[in-house]
Order: C-alpha cells, then structure tokens, then sequence
C-alpha cells in the first residue's frame, strides 16, 4: 500500500500478505469478465506507455503490438517486488518498473503517448493529484485508459459504501469503495471520450459499480 497511509507495522504485515495473495483474491472476477475488459482495453495503447499502481503486473502480457515500451509505476514494495518477476519474464517490447506515487511521477512532461491505470484511482491518496500528474507526462492528444471501480449512481448504495469505506479500505490495503472517479476525471485536463458504466464480476456490492473507457488530452 502507499506508504505510510495506515503505519508500518501494518505495511509490513497486511501490505505483503495483500500483494502475495492479490492475484488469487481476483482470479474469479478476472476469469468473469475482467481479464477480457483488460484485454479490450489494453490493445488501445499506443506507443510510449505509462501503467500506474501497476500492482503485480496483471496487465503487462496484455497489451497489443502497438506498444513501443512500458513503463510501469508501483509505489509498493510488496507489490513492486511481484511486479518484477513479471517484467523480467520475455518482453516483446522493452519495460521497466519504476518505484513511485503517481502524485510525483518522476518523469519528465510530454513523455508519454498513453496512461493506463486500472483498479487503481480508488487506492491512490489523492487521485486528483496522480490525473494531473498522467496530464503532465502525456504528450498532447495523449490518451488515459481506465477500468476503475466506483462510487454508485444509486443513493441508497452509495450510503452503504459511505458505512463501510473505512472497514473496506482497512482489509483492502487503502482501497476507498466510495470514490466517484468519473467526476474526478471530469473535473481534469482530460476529456472523457467514452464512458462504459458495468460491474465487477464476482465482487462484494460495495466495490461492484465500474467504469472503463478513455480520456484525451488536448493536442
Ligand atoms: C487494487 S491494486 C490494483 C493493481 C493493478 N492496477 C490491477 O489492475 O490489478 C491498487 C494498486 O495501487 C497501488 N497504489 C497505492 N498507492 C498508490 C499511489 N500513490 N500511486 C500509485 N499506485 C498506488 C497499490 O500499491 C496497488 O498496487
């Protein structure tokens, strides 16, 4: 998890237990419907690619003959440590991970032609923050790629992700249930060019209300 949000003692105890079994946790939703999302999602990217909170690498053999390298950010050092094993196993394009938070994404603006990130906006402290820094390292005209889980459109749920965001982000290593990413991208540099409302195969009804499309920078 990011460091530091809920104390070391916990990083070091629930932080690792949660990367080491992450995959396993989403195996059936992956095998339901997400891993197939990722993979129509992925074979959009283009060109110079940035993943943020790349967590164990659950995309990295996704993406389409249309990448020229990849760049994966992963604050975490349980995760960034999955992470590696996976980047390091027969790449078809060049790739590299990078341990930071997306909020400070050590690189240089206009890098980038795509960002992904995926379940990931939820987890990010300040997710306003990490978009603006996706707008600054993309070039103009550059795209953001999202599959995110959300806040609902219903009131009465909604209020049921506010009752147990805090229990919720405390078993699932800083995941916040309860954001409303669609506005936040909204509220960006970015504009939205497709929006896809769905849901979480397999998942608990508080993390079930999912988004995914694309966003463009101005060129
Ligand atoms: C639920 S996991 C998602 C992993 C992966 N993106 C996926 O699609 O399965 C959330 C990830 O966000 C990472 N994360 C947490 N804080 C972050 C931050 N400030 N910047 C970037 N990633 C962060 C976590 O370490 C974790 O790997």
């Amino acid at each position: 998890m990011a460091a530091g949000a809920l104390g070391k003692a916990y990083d070091a105890t629930w932080g690792r237990a949660f990367a080491r079994f992450y995959d396993r946790a989403l195996k059936a939703t992956e095998e339901n419907g997400l891993g197939e999302m990722r993979a129509a999602l992925l074979a959009e990217a283009r060109g110079r690619v940035i993943e943020i909170g790349a967590g164990t690498g659950v995309n990295v053999d996704l993406y389409g003959p249309g990448v020229e390298d990849l760049t994966l950010v992963e604050p975490d050092e349980h995760m960034a440590a999955r992470l590696r094993e996976r980047v390091g196993r027969g790449a078809r394009v060049p790739r590299r991970l990078v341990e930071a938070p997306a909020e400070a994404l050590p690189f240089a603006d206009d890098t980038f032609d795509t960002a992904v990130a995926t379940l990931v906006l939820c987890t990010v402290p300040d997710p306003a923050a990490a978009v603006t820094e996706l707008a600054r390292v993309l070039k103009p005209g550059g795209r953001l790629l999202f599959i995110e889980h959300v806040r609902s459109a219903d009131a009465g749920s909604a209020r049921w992700q506010d009752r147990f965001e805090k229990p919720w982000r405390f078993m699932a290593d800083g995941c916040h249930c309860n954001r409303d990413t669609a506005a936040t991208l909204g509220a960006s540099a970015f504009r939205v060019e497709r929006l896809e409302h769905g849901k979480l195969p397999k998942a608990i009804p508080i993390v079930r209300p999912l988004i995914s499309g694309t966003a463009v920078l101005a060129s």
